[in-house]
This record gives C-alpha cells, sequence and structure tokens, in this order.
C-alpha cells in the first residue's frame, strides 16, 4: 500500500503533525516506571532476563503473543497489518517475522520509541509510522488485521476509535485487542480511581486524565478467542495466563 507522509525523519514516517505534549509525559511515566528499555532488551521483547522487574508480566505476555502468532499461521493469505500504539516495536516485530509476505505498519504517536524501534528492526516488511489515526484519510479499506496490544486504554472515546479502525479494515478484515482491560460498567468509577491512585503516587497525576477505563459491554459484538479465567487450581499449578482476554471482530 502507499502511504502519504509529510516527512522521513531516522526511518519513521510522520503521517500527520507531531503533538508532543501526551508522548513527553509518556515516556517520563515509563521511565519512572522502569518500562523503558536499551535497544538489546528490546530487540528480544517478549523474552526479558529474570532481573527485569516486569520480568513476571512479560512471562504472560510471552504467552499472548504466542496464541496470536499461531493465529497469524493460520492465514493463507499475505496479510496487511496496522499495529496501533506499537510503542517500542516488540509486538509488531513479532509478527513481521511469522510471514515475509505479511506487511506490517507500527503506529504510535511516541516518537521516543518509534524511532528506537525503527533504528532496532529492520525488516523489508515493516514500517513504523507516526499518525493521528483521526486525521489519516489514506488507510481507508487498506488492512486486513488491525491489532490494538494494550493501547486501548489511551484512546478516550471507544465507539469513535472502532467506527474510525472498522473504515481502516477490508471487507472481511479484523480488529484483536489484546493485553487490555475492559470493566464492568459498575467497576469504572473505581478503576478510574485506582488509576488516579496509581499516577498520583507516581508523581504523574496528570497522566491519569490519558488512561482511560472502557466497558465490557463495547466489546460484547467481539469473539472471545481466549478468556481469563480466575482458577484456585491453575494458580496452584503454578499455570498462570494474562489477565486480559483476546477480543476479535470481523468486517
Ligand atoms: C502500554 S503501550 C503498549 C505498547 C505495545 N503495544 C506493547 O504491547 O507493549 C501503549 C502505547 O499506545 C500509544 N498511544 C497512546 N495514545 C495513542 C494514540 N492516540 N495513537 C497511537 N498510539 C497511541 C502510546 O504512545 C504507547 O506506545
Amino acid at each position: 500500500m502507499e502511504i502519504n507522509a509529510l516527512h522521513k525523519a531516522n526511518n519513521v514516517l510522520y503521517l500527520t503533525t507531531v503533538q508532543s505534549q501526551f508522548s513527553n509525559m509518556y515516556i517520563a511515566v515509563r521511565e519512572k516506571e522502569q518500562r523503558l528499555f536499551t535497544d538489546e532488551e528490546i530487540s528480544n521483547l517478549p523474552y526479558t532476563s529474570i532481573q527485569n522487574v516486569h520480568a513476571k508480566e512479560w512471562k504472560l505476555r510471552q504467552k499472548s503473543t504466542t496464541r496470536f502468532t499461531y493465529y497469524l499461521e493460520t492465514k493463507q493469505q499475505p496479510q496487511i497489518i496496522l499495529d496501533i500504539g506499537c510503542g517500542n516495536g516488540w509486538f509488531s516485530k513479532e509478527m513481521a517475522l511469522v510471514s515475509k509476505k505479511n506487511h506490517i505498519i507500527g503506529l504510535d504517536v511516541n516518537t521516543e520509541e518509534l524511532e528506537q524501534a525503527s533504528r532496532i528492526f529492520k525488516y523489508s516488511n515493516l514500517q513504523f509510522v507516526y499518525g493521528n489515526i483521526f486525521e489519516i484519510d489514506s488507510f481507508s479499506k487498506q488492512f486486513d488485521i488491525i491489532t490494538l496490544n494494550g493501547s486501548v486504554q489511551y484512546f478516550p472515546d471507544f465507539k469513535e476509535l472502532f467506527q474510525t479502525l472498522q473504515s481502516f479494515l477490508k471487507p472481511k478484515g479484523e480488529i484483536h485487542i489484546i493485553d487490555s482491560p475492559f470493566y464492568a460498567s459498575h467497576k469504572i468509577i473505581e478503576a478510574g480511581n485506582r488509576t488516579l491512585d496509581y499516577y498520583t503516587t507516581l508523581g504523574f497525576p496528570e497522566m491519569a486524565a490519558n488512561y482511560h477505563h472502557h466497558e465490557i459491554k463495547y466489546v460484547s459484538n467481539f469473539d472471545v478467542l481466549y478468556k481469563y479465567q480466575r482458577s484456585i487450581i491453575n494458580k496452584l499449578l503454578g499455570k498462570k495466563d494474562s489477565p486480559f482476554s483476546w477480543f476479535r471482530y470481523t468486517k
């Protein structure tokens, strides 16, 4: 597919003008959370050393990733894939490795991690782009698959997001939401308070305004390809898995 870019810098295509306010705060938060990694650490994700403070979380993410890449392997035709909120690009890279015939576009609005991603992952079927999805016309009906891996919570309005993503899909195209929280309606306020407490303790209370809690009812028309089930037996057996369900919408 042809992508209309305003400019290219450090191998990242800039599709819309840069807004750095969110990006700067997001990176400062990630640094405090010890979630900014070296190039070498990123090149190994979702695998980390046991010293990594988030090693346990990454172990669970390895399971979600493997589930998804197995799924992608079952596709007979080459897939054009948009990975929204790709961050440092590790998940886009995992998809690019499934088949050279697939083409992956990793999109984000945080320039620092995008430029790091494009420095680390150099594959002919993988391109990193900066862009506000609500301002990109050229994505209309372009994609077989759109993934949101841990990024849906940064979009304030799920219905607006869904409508836009649906317009980006080819007929029978799919939206996949992985490793992302959804909440029962009566839990939304409580979750919002928890998020505010968390970011306040971290020293960035203003970040809470960028983290949104979506109701589970918004994905009621999605298939559930993996369902998180709290199980004492699995816990006792040490069989831990992602606490987030995997949702698929098919156009
Ligand atoms: C928690 S990270 C997830 C990164 C990666 N997908 C992963 O699974 O590790 C969320 C990402 O969403 C990005 N993001 C937030 N708002 C966005 C927006 N409006 N458009 C695109 N990306 C956005 C952030 O910059 C960040 O890189």
